[in-house]
């Protein structure tokens, strides 16, 4: 199993209208965006980092409004040199690029996930996307959390575009969805894997007798974006478990009660085991990759902890590799700068957590009695 670490454009880069950039849905939301780690200026200092904590693996993200102002015509050159470097500096320190098209910061002057012009709008970049770096690239993530984009984008008004639609229209969102998912993934499928970064809400039954309240969640909230779905590989984001209880003919979800992160997300690696084994079982799934795992907290021996717990459940499973969230404290979408994910803070100085990873194949080698 390679260990990686996973970041995203709009959460590192700064700069909002360096080298044409045009305004993003996310921009007006976070204004600690325009600085976030600065990484149009500093990407020498984060493959610095990935170097120090021996990642063989980064997954990032290209800034659509960037790289392709206003999201539509020809790809921006400046832009353009920016991410072929990276990719050719990333293979040649031997750390593999895994690249993510769609990490929820779309163009402004496109119409939204309502309106099928978006999906177009997506595989026309893919394709421009492809034909500059596919002779690079050999694995690409399509959309990232496609769930939340509906369900907190255009449900529940949380996330940009800040929408609140009903059921039929949130349907028509997810719809368009996955079909700029399998488009992109066409077009990026001619040059290497692709597949989307999903975000299953894990369900889990909250005591005995709840088996079965579990099972309709799953029916209703994760099989819409599960069942049919194509990639040559599934990418999965693990954060937290979510338990649910039988409440009358239907689920409920029940607080849970135990540690959590500086978010307030839950911190329980039991979740992990059961959901990818649910997975594996429920669905035709591909290769699965753990696309993100991460700790928000302002104290590092936590995060250590709970990176220790999460990748002993993860490597006991059939997983391909995972991906640490997050290389640097970023910007965190609407609450900005206060959810320190970092193995790395922003000024690139590594924690203990960044050493520990550093160390993490040969502690996997020792765990298994062989030292590699
Ligand atoms: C995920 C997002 C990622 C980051 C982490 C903490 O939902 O994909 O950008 O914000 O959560």
């Amino acid at each position: 199993m390679f260990l990686g670490a996973a970041t995203s454009a709009f959460q590192i880069e700064g700069g909002l209208a360096t080298w044409g950039r045009t305004p993003s849905i996310w921009d007006a939301a976070c204004p600690d965006a325009e600085q976030a780690c600065d990484s149009l200026r500093r990407w020498p200092e984060d493959l610095e980092c990935l170097r120090r904590a021996r990642l063989r693996a980064y997954r990032f993200s290209l800034s659509w409004p960037r790289l392709q102002p206003g999201g539509e015509g020809p790809l921006s050159s400046r832009a353009a040199d920016y991410y072929d470097r990276m990719v050719d500096d990333l293979l040649a320190a031997g750390i593999t690029p895994w690249v993510t098209l769609y990490h929820w910061d779309q163009p402004s002057g496109l119409p939204g996930w309502q309106s099928e012009e978006t999906v177009h709008a997506l595989a026309d970049f893919s394709h421009r996307v492809g034909r500059l770096l596919g002779d690079r690239v050999k694995n690409w993530f399509t959309l990232n959390e496609p769930w939340c984009v509906a369900e907190l984008g255009y449900r529940q008004g949380e996330h940009a575009p800040f929408l609140r639609l009903n059921d039929d229209e949130v349907s028509r969102v997810r719809q368009h969805l996955l079909l700029a998912h399998r488009l992109s993934w066409q077009e990026l499928h001619r040059y290497g894997r692709a597949g989307p970064a999903m975000v299953p809400i894990p369900f889990l039954p909250y005591r005995a007798g709840d088996e079965e309240a579990c099972e309709l969640a799953w029916r209703e909230v994760n099989d819409p974006w599960f069942v049919r779905l194509e990639g040559d590989f599934w990418g999965l984001n693990l954060y937290y478990p979510s338990y649910v209880e039988a409440a009358a003919d239907s689920w409920r979800e029940v607080e849970f009660q135990g540690p959590r992160n500086a978010l307030g997300w839950p911190l329980d690696s039991a979740f992990i085991r059961p959901t990818v084994e649910r997975i594996l079982s429920r669905y035709d799934a591909p290769a699965l990759v753990v696309s993100e795992t991460g700790v928000a907290s302002h104290d590092d021996s936590q995060r250590l902890d709970y990176l220790k717990d999460y990748l002993t459940e993860m490597r006991a499973l059939p997983l391909e590799g995972v991906f640490i969230w997050s290389l640097l404290d970023n910007v965190e979408w609407q609450h900005g700068f206060t959810a320190p994910f970092g193995l790395f803070d922003r000024e690139r100085r590594p924690r203990p957590s960044a050493e520990w990873v550093a160390s993490f194949h040969g502690w996997l080698g020792r765990a298994e009695g062989q030292l590699v």
